[in-house]
């Protein structure tokens, strides 16, 4: 399965009873295994978590902390790029040229690296 495929499947389990908006992604580490994950909503909105979050927890979970690519898949007509929260949790376990790849469920949309979507990233390197 590729990325896309995988992000497009783990959609369907997305627990979104409250946007009705479903978010599924799919990455790849520097090790080249892969892991997925969906938006978890919660009725206490706030706790609610997105695709992105679901994906790189299992990452780190399993003992991976470097992100070559990721894809992201929503079903929108505007094409979905990650939050800014996420912008910043993928910052911590990537490089500003990871592949962020921005699917609707037809496919590939558009592309970027993280760099151009979270530039001037605060990173651990600023911390004493
Ligand atoms: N969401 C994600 O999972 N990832 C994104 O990149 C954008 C937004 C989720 C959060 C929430 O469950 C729903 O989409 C609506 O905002």
């Amino acid at each position: 399965m590729t990325l896309f495929e995988k992000a497009l499947s783990v959609r369907q389990n997305a627990h979104a009873p409250y946007s009705n908006f479903k978010v599924g992604a799919a990455l790849r580490t520097k090790s080249g295994k892969e892991f997925v994950g969906c938006n978890v909503e919660n009725a206490a909105y706030p706790q609610g978590t997105c695709a992105e979050a679901g994906a790189i927890a299992a990452m780190v979970a399993a003992g991976e902390t470097g992100i070559d690519e990721i894809w992201v898949v929503a079903n929108s007509s505007e094409t979905v790029a990650p939050c800014g929260g996420c912008r910043q949790k993928l910052a911590e376990f990537s490089s500003p040229e990871t592949l962020v790849v921005l699917a609707g469920v037809e496919g590939e949309r558009e592309r970027r690296t993280l760099g151009q979507l979270l530039p001037d990233s605060f990173s651990g390197e600023h911390l004493p």
